[in-house]
């Protein structure tokens, strides 16, 4: 059995990291731990707020750590709001005012590519740095649909599907998605060493 930090505070991420990995490998949330604070996101990239996160959870526990960072990229808006995507509609952001934004501003645009973006950062025991990225490519589709998921769900139309990401069930969403993808990655990565070492 091997034990991994989860630097997320979010129930949605951590739902869906969960059910990706293999029983044998248990995931401890950032509450399980009891670490409290905010990790304030404060590079100008993906993979920089990936590393913040994964390392500034390391630092304190010196046990191995995974951390994600997403982002959405709409071609059309020259790849905002990228690094954005979580504080994209300002103070008090959140995913209604996030999407109904994107909606505004993607307004009468007839491109409405974009993708996900998720950059994984695995930090193991002896402190090896190790990233895994995913992205899916789709469209943003001009009204909000479906129940599940989270975030930008509702808006997002992965290629070669008919359905939102929020019409999907988790276990559909997590095959496809940006996140899946990457972890999926990380998960090939702890095969290896396992059988190596
Ligand atoms: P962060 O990675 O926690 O900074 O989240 C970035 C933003 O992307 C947040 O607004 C999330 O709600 C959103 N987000 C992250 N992953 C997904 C996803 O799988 N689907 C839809 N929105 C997502």
């Amino acid at each position: 059995m091997m034990e991994i930090i989860f630097a997320t505070s979010n129930a949605n991420k951590l739902r869906e990291v969960r059910s990706l990995l293999p029983d044998d490998i248990m995931v401890l949330s950032l509450k399980e731990i009891n670490f409290k604070d905010e990790i304030e996101e404060t590079k100008s990239t993906i993979e920089g707020n990936s590393l913040l996160k994964a390392k500034t959870i390391f630092d304190i526990y010196k046990k191995p750590v995974l951390a994600e960072d997403t982002g959405l990229e709409v071609f059309a808006l020259n790849g905002e709001p990228g690094v954005r995507t979580a504080r994209y509609s300002g103070d008090g952001a959140n995913a209604e005012k996030n999407m109904n934004l994107l909606l505004k501003n993607l307004k009468d645009e007839s491109d409405r590519s974009a993708q996900f973006k998720t950059v994984a950062t695995f930090i193991s025991a002896n402190g090896g740095i190790h990233t895994f990225e995913g992205i899916i490519r789709g469209v943003i589709t001009s009204d909000k649909m479906g129940e599940g998921g989270f975030g930008y769900d509702p808006i997002f139309k992965p290629a070669g599907f008919s359905k939102v990401f929020a019409d999907m069930a988790d276990q559909q969403k997590n095959i496809i998605s940006h996140r899946g993808i990457a972890i999926t990655k990380f998960i090939r990565f702890l095969k290896e060493e396992m059988t190596e070492g």
